[in-house]
């Protein structure tokens, strides 16, 4: 059903709502990518959002209100630190997790005594969630392991008949996900960069890098289950390059021919208009983080529906949404090729 983003129609979102307060799994878009959504405090409608996504029953979901104060409802022992970044960032790409009250259903928080709660931006998000009356848990509406959708077209493709009804609000505007901040311990972690950028929160606090986003091997998987997954994949196996632009360029080159020969389907993401090469399809996505982050899993999904073998891609500097994108590229890899 096409929603108007800038002025959602009422007898729309009506519609909608009525559909999650009955139990039903409505996908909308958020600023974000397009989420799968049922009411938060229903476990039977939340199993079902594991069922349709194929997701492992231990990767929690987050829950979306319209109010900021609901997180006083949905969360305990909610920090001074959490209500510094709530201000600032809210309604926004922000995720946190505190301590789960008792309302929160576990099946939502994958069993763990923690809750990931966040206030979208989107109009549409917001006007379902208010009509609703109830906060809605809502996960990116993919199947598990694919792409997140960032159009209501890609939702279709993924769970057409699994769920109840899709609201078409356009492209999400961000691209990528949500930055999802730990906040139930004594120090702020980063569990997942995002649409707000580490820069932004460290203006505000005090906060450290989950070590599997430094590359380390850690204990501490169980605070994010998301983390062990691997995320995000094409069809296509992603082999990602870094180092400096000149070698990666010459290694893409190299690679493409090589493939080639072995008369595979080679496509290249390209951050530059033009890249010479004979390959089957080269797609540019933007010189910018944010065109970047805005075009990546659209165009993951482009090389699926041209039967593409292998992806080349050069990675970005971990920097502003940079840090979002090569976690998303480095997740989605089938493997990654440092050259000097
Ligand atoms: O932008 C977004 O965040 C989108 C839109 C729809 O809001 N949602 C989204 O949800 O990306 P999902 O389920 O695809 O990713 C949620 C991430 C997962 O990595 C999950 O493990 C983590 O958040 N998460 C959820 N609850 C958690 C918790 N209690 N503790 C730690 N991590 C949690
Ligand atoms: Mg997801």
């Amino acid at each position: 059903m096409k929603v108007n983003p800038k002025n959602p129609e009422k007898s729309k979102i009506k519609k909608a709502a009525n559909l999650i307060r009955e139990g039903k799994l409505i996908a909308f878009p958020t600023e974000t990518v397009y989420g799968l959504g049922a009411n938060a405090l229903d476990s039977n409608a939340i199993r079902k959002i594991f069922r349709a996504k194929g997701r492992p029953s231990d990767n929690p979901l987050i829950i979306h209100i319209y109010d900021k104060n609901d997180i006083y409802f949905l969360a305990k022992n909610v920090p001074k630190t959490a209500k510094k970044i709530i201000d600032k960032f809210w309604p926004g790409p922000l995720t946190v997790v505190l301590k789960k009250s008792e309302l929160v259903p576990k099946i939502a928080t994958g069993g763990l005594n923690t809750v990931a709660i966040r206030m979208p931006k989107n109009k549409i998000a917001r006007e379902l969630i208010k009509e609703a009356g109830v906060p809605i848990a809502a996960p990116s509406a993919n199947i598990a392991g694919k792409p997140s959708p960032t159009l209501a077209e890609h939702v279709r493709k993924d769970l057409s008949g699994k769920i109840d009804l899709i609201l078409d609000g356009g492209s999400a505007k961000i691209g990528i996900e949500s930055t999802v901040i730990d906040l139930s311990a004594k120090k702020p972690v980063l569990l997942r960069p995002g649409g707000i950028t580490l820069e932004q929160l460290k203006k505000i606090i005090h906060i450290d890098l989950h070590p599997i986003l430094q590359g380390k091997k850690s204990k501490f998987v169980s605070r994010s289950p998301g983390m062990k997954y691997r995320h995000y994949s094409p069809i296509a196996k992603i082999i990602l390059v870094e180092g400096p632009r000149q070698k990666v360029d010459e290694r893409i080159s190299h690679l493409a021919c090589m493939y080639g020969k072995k008369r595979k389907r080679v496509g290249i993401i390209s951050t530059r208009k033009r890249f010479h090469d004979r390959t089957h399809m080269v797609e540019y996505i933007g010189n910018n983080p944010r065109q970047i982050a805005f075009n990546l899993f659209k165009t993951f999904r482009k090389f699926d529906a041209k039967n593409i073998d292998i992806v080349l891609v050069g990675g970005i500097q971990r920097k502003g949404l940079g840090l979002g994108i090569m976690n998303r590229l480095g997740k989605a890899a089938h493997k990654t090729i440092f050259v000097q």
